[in-house]
């Protein structure tokens, strides 16, 4: 799908296509610019003319940007383009950790073909009771795109919003709800938030900042939702405290082998812009970059 849609926008932009699987780089030898979504591009693959990488997503981990920047090969990203997507996954996420939505759907399938079924299911449905996330307070640490939309999303639900961003964008600000609480330090949103969500990148000052001191200043039975990077939390603090009890759940978007499959964690197998709408306005952004670049040297973002 995801292909199609680069490949559609490829040539309704009119440019030409060298190789559709990254994996043959050796027909990308005269390529001038490489468009990519998940895949990790290592400078030995660079095509010896290129000029510019575009990566339809938000995230830049994946492109080697010191090399880039050595040798003159210009990065665009395609912020805010897949942020609708994972707006809808992280709000899916909240309501999967305080409604037990999957294990009733679960409790249903193991008892699929019984006859009398309902009846079962209506004695046994207090297992699953959850709470609603109407009038909670959520924290959301990071307000670029992703965390705007969030943001709003949950003050329409009923949220008590708070937002922490010490490098807030004109344009993140003026998105902004003003029935949002602007706080200026984490703390904050650690110690008043029934729920946290992360939309930082995984930068040196972020990796690893849920840690055993910041899962220690969070109010007890706290739920953590991670749809940024996985490296922004460090996995056996966070276990320790999830096996407390004190963070009462984990969502996150990026399956590791240590979580996968653990009590009180829910791990989505990365779908947040996993969307048709997302992947299409990512492939469309990525190549206007990527033209724009070529036949005017225009950079619209970097
Ligand atoms: C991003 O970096 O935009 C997100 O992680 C979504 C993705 O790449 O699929």
């Amino acid at each position: 799908m995801y292909q199609y849609q680069c490949l559609n926008a490829i040539s309704e932009a009119g440019l030409s296509l060298f190789s559709e699987d990254y994996q043959r780089t050796e027909e990308m030898a005269g390529a001038d610019a490489v468009l990519l979504r998940s895949a990790s591009l290592h400078e030995t693959v660079f095509p010896e003319k290129l000029k510019v990488i575009a990566r339809a997503g938000a995230g830049v981990n994946n492109i080697p940007l010191e090399e880039c920047a050595e040798k003159g090969i210009v990065v665009f990203n395609t912020p805010g383009a897949n942020a609708n997507g994972v707006k809808e996954l992280v709000i899916a996420g909240m309501l999967l950790a305080s409604r037990d939505i999957i294990g009733g759907i679960e409790w249903v399938k193991a008892h699929a073909g019984e006859e009398n079924i309902a009846k079962t299911a209506e004695k046994q449905k207090k297992m699953f009771a959850g709470q609603e996330i109407e009038g909670k307070k959520l924290g959301v640490i990071g307000l670029g795109a992703i965390g705007v939309l969030v943001a709003n999303a949950a003050l329409h639900l009923g949220m008590e919003v708070y937002g922490y961003d010490p490098y807030m964008s004109v344009d993140s600000a003026w998105n902004l709800s003003r029935h949002i609480h602007h706080v200026k330090n984490l703390e904050t949103i650690y110690q008043e938030c029934d729920y946290i969500t992360l939309h930082v990148p995984a930068l040196d000052d972020t990796k690893g900042m849920i840690d055993r001191e910041a899962a220690g200043q969070m109010k007890d039975g706290v739920i953590l939702l991670n749809f940024a990077r996985d490296l922004l939390v460090k996995e056996e603090d966070l276990i320790e405290a999830l096996e407390t009890g004190h963070i009462r759940k984990y969502v996150t978007d990026f399956p590791t082998a240590g979580l996968a499959g653990r009590d009180h964690v829910i791990v989505i197998p990365h779908l947040g812009a996993s969307t048709e709408e997302s992947e299409d306005n990512c492939a469309r952004m990525a190549v206007r970059e990527i033209r724009e670049y070529l036949e005017n040297g225009n950079i619209m973002n970097s």
